[in-house]
């Protein structure tokens, strides 16, 4: 532990604690039935998101599953499909709930190593009108992609290409935030040429709990049946929406804190032998651990309070509870671990 009181985890960036300052919200915040869309809260969250991002109006959830399988149902309907990356968080990640909730088709897309999908391949994969295929309906796309930012002359493209074939996009935005601030655009611009997006609060931004889904008003009012639907309608929930609006006022500038923090840890983990490290594009990266080295590594950690998911494809996350201190805190501790060990 970087100070004997708290632990270092770097298992994901949706283990933050909520501040002080963001419960203080959280306990000042009025409320309402949203449900009945009375929790004022909630009301200013939606609007001040969908206006942050150029939306017409928004939809608070519980979670970002359900805001992409929201999404994904208000798009697609029963024998519809969407085309999807093949590591893409909706179609490896969710229980294909797609599929088991929605009775849509992927149609999954092998990713490129920057993350995208190539155009090519979206052409190849779009189905003509024809009885015996699923039909086509919609490209998501995922930005960051494990840790990767989509560059934004493709995503023009993709999404160009998607709507002059007459299908709708959407994007699983989870982590846009990061990748707006690492390429020093707004967040308007980061999400142009998506139809609806996806945002999720509880992730680098640091709140709690609750994703918001953004798109024409419509779609939203459409969303907000199959919320209800899939239990996602919650009562007095202006109590995590002040979580979230704090979140999306406060900490989305500081994201840069974390991509340089990430990009200080890989770099002294690549300093070490035998370890092989990827160069962070944000605040996720990758280390190749030999697979003997694990058990030890990861119980040598936990003794020093560092919890990571040590395996030998091991993903590492930095966010708002992993300070520059802990950084090297973590560093020493790899350090004296393979200085040690032998194969
Ligand atoms: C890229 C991406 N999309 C969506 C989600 C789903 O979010 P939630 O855990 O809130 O359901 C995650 C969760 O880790 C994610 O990483």
């Amino acid at each position: 532990m970087s100070d004997n009181q708290h632990p270092i985890d770097l298992r994901s960036d949706t283990v933050t604690q909520p501040s002080a300052a963001m419960r203080a919200a959280m306990a000042a915040a009025p409320v309402g039935d949203d449900v009945y869309a009375d929790d004022p809260t909630v009301n200013r969250l939606q609007d001040y998101a969908a206006e942050l991002f150029g939306y017409e109006a928004g939809l608070f959830a519980p979670s970002g599953t359900q805001t992409n399988l929201i999404a994904l149902m208000a798009h697609c309907a029963r024998g519809d499909e969407y085309l999807v990356g093949q590591e893409a968080h909706t179609y490896k990640y969710e229980g294909g709930g797609a599929a088991v909730l929605g009775s849509i088709q992927p149609q999954p897309i092998a990713n490129q190593p920057d993350g995208s999908i190539a155009v090519a391949d979206i052409a190849a994969y779009i189905k003509p009108d024809d009885m015996h295929f699923a039909r086509s309906r919609l490209l998501a796309l995922e930005n960051t992609i494990g840790g990767r930012v989509l560059p934004q002359d493709y995503v023009k493209a993709a999404t160009d290409f998607a709507h002059a074939k007459g299908l709708a996009t959407h994007l699983d935005g989870a982590r846009i935030c990061n990748a707006a601030v690492k390429n020093g655009i707004s967040l308007r611009e980061a999400v142009a040429g998506f139809d609806t997006v996806s945002v999720c609060l509880s992730k680098g931004l640091g709140a709690p709990v609750g994703s918001v889904l953004l798109g024409p008003k419509s779609f939203i009012e459409q969303g907000k049946r199959l919320r209800k639907m899939l239990g996602g309608g919650m009562r007095q929930a202006g109590v995590i929406a002040a979580a979230a609006h704090y979140a999306l006022e406060h900490n989305v500038e500081r994201l840069a804190d974390d991509h340089r923090n990430a990009a200080d840890l890989s770099a002294g983990l690549g300093a070490i032998a035998p370890l092989k490290v990827t160069t962070p594009q944000t605040n996720i990266f990758y280390v190749e651990i030999p697979e003997a080295a694990c058990e030890p590594l990861r119980e040598a950690l936990a003794k020093q309070g560092i919890r990571a998911s040590i395996g030998p494809h091991t993903r590492l996350v930095t966010h708002l509870d992993v300070s520059s201190a802990d950084v090297r805190t973590v560093i020493a501790a790899f350090q004296a671990f393979f200085k040690d060990w032998r194969n």
